[in-house]
């Protein structure tokens, strides 16, 4: 049983924020946002991440303009979903695009990034005071605005930054920054590390010299810009956020571009993000951000479920503001749910989910059918995410089927609408033959199984079925896997199959099953909303 820390609250109760990103402009206008608040609606999310721009909010230094974040408000309120605003300031993708006009204009007063050769990058230093006390007190002011005019408390969290970091340097080389450098690390810092043995960064410790004590490059070696830098973000976003929360105290988040994926080496990604070498650096030093977030663009499974462990953690639970568009989430969302406990999740850019005419297209079907699958799901998964009451049913390549070790039963999911012989769907769902797995236009089989107690299961998702055998019964594990198909279901027999959903945490039966219906496994599709399965001893 591992405790899941839930920062996201609605009405002081724990709350599962699903939902989309929207593209970067869209927070600029009430018309360019509404697409986004069709698009949340049209994937059953109930939230809606959309930026707020430092260089709309202070246009001229002091001056506090938020016509915009009102239209987003009350967009909200039409939509009848809760936001994630993303302050886009300091840092947007590792650059400062979003920084007002007069602080671009000013480079004496808002210090540049200077790479190894003595040039000003485009992003802001992280080491200049006058940038971080500048974004502190915008974001502030728009906190002070929340408070008061946020009534319906629709907004449930800020993202501060996004994806920070340094571009095309692995520090700033500053005169200012380059003292810091040659200047001890924080005695705290290196204790944390040396009592961290798990940790990569105790390795590149250990490898570059076990020091415990000496400048950034004497402890460090080659990795000592990119530490520094992590070390010194973090201390400049968190300090930003202790200013926002004292005065509204939201729950506050960063977001990471990955080093995982397609970049190598720090400055290719942006250097002093949180990514996974250094994630350790970030956790250590902050003291108000209440967790980092990776943003999973990759595409392949190792690859996603690799960084999906990396960010889960006791200190640290996952969640995911942004995610690959709407292909391979389909199914892969349901490991960082189901088997690394995500307390929430995003699929970035979602505007794109419509046609012209504000309907899904075919490419996103799959995924938005996932989508409403977790979102039919979200009281079991506030219940039972943290037990191993949970399983990720997902479909990989040329995957037919797949073992579930049960409380009291084997499972096999089996994929591609049934196996050869009758289907067993009901009129709505039979599909003309048997339409096997291999077949690549037939749907991910992708889902959630909870096992409620011994001999109750519910489960959410699409295109796969359940077939149950009680441990114990025919002997042994051997006649199980000779005994399929019709057999398989021959030795688990339920008492009820009801199609259903929650009100107010409360299975409601929409549907019952049986006879043919039931012959070939507890099939699941994303229209039937939740099946509840229940046991016969
Ligand atoms: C990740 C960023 O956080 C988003 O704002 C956007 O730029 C996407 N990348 C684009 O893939």
């Amino acid at each position: 049983m591992a405790d899941i820390k839930r920062i996201f609250q609605v009405d002081g109760q724990p709350f599962f924020p699903l939902g989309g990103q929207a593209k970067n402009s869209s927070g600029y206008n009430r018309a360019e946002a509404e697409t986004a608040f069709r698009a949340l609606r049209e994937m059953h999310g109930n939230t809606l991440e959309i930026p707020v721009y430092w260089e709309q909010v202070e246009p001229v230094e002091g001056t506090f303009v938020f016509d915009g974040v009102a239209d987003l408000l009350a967009l909200a309120g039409e939509y009848r979903c809760k936001l994630v605003l993303l302050w886009f300031a300091t840092w947007k993708n590792g650059d400062m695009d979003y920084a007002p006009g007069w602080v671009k204009a000013d480079q004496q007063r808002f210090r540049r990034v200077i790479n190894p050769l003595g040039v000003p990058i485009w992003g802001l230093s992280p080491y200049c005071q006058a940038n971080r006390d500048a974004d502190a007190n915008a974001l502030a002011h728009l906190m002070g605005y929340l408070k008061e005019h946020d009534r319906e408390r629709s907004v449930i969290a800020v993202q501060v930054e996004n994806e920070p970091g340094t571009l095309w340097s692995d520090r700033d080389y500053a005169p200012e920054a380059e003292a810091i450098f040659q200047a001890p690390v924080p005695q705290d810092l290196v204790e944390a590390i040396a009592a961290a043995p798990e940790s990569p960064v105790h390795a590149a410790w250990q490898m570059a010299s076990a020091k415990k004590q000496g400048n950034w490059p004497e402890l460090f070696g080659r990795y000592a810009g990119e530490y520094m830098n992590a070390w010194a973000i973090c201390r400049y976003i968190d300090h930003i956020t202790g200013c926002a929360k004292a005065v509204y105290d939201l729950p506050m988040y960063v977001n990471v571009w990955l080093a995982e994926q397609f970049f190598r080496l720090a400055g290719d990604y942006p250097s002093g993000g949180a990514v996974s070498p250094v994630l350790d650096i970030w956790l250590w030093t902050k003291k108000h951000l209440d967790l980092i977030a990776p943003d999973i663009y990759i595409p392949y499974t190792a690859g996603y479920r690799q960084i999906c462990a990396n960010y889960t953690r006791p200190d640290n639970p996952l969640f995911v503001p942004e995610s690959g568009s709407m292909g391979p989430n389909a199914w892969q969302m349901m490991y960082a749910i189901g088997e690394y406990n995500a307390i929430g999740y995003a699929s970035f850019g979602i505007e794109h989910i419509l046609d012209d005419e504000g309907a899904v297209v075919p490419a996103a079907q799959q995924a938005v059918e996932s989508f409403r699958a977790v979102a039919e799901a979200i009281p079991l998964l506030l219940q039972y995410q943290g037990t191993d009451r949970i399983h990720a049913i997902a479909q990989e390549e040329n995957q037919s089927e797949q073992f579930l070790d049960l409380e009291g039963w084997y499972g096999v999911v089996t994929f591609g609408y049934g196996t050869p012989g009758f289907v067993g769907r009901d009129w709505r769902h039979a599909t003309s033959g048997n339409r096997r797995v291999l077949d690549a236009t037939l749907p991910r089989g992708r889902g959630l199984l909870f096992q409620a107690d011994r001999n109750t299961f519910y489960l959410v998702g699409g295109a796969y079925q359940l077939h149950l055998c009680r441990k114990g019964s025919w002997g042994s594990m051997a006649s199980f896997t000779m005994l399929r198909d019709f057999h398989l279901d021959r030795q688990g027999h339920f008492v009820t199959v009801d199609e259903g959903h929650f009100e107010e945490g409360a299975f409601v039966v929409d549907r019952r099953r049986n006879g043919d219906e039931i012959d070939h496994g507890a099939w699941v599709e994303p229209d039937i909303r939740v099946l509840r399965v229940v046991m016969s001893d």
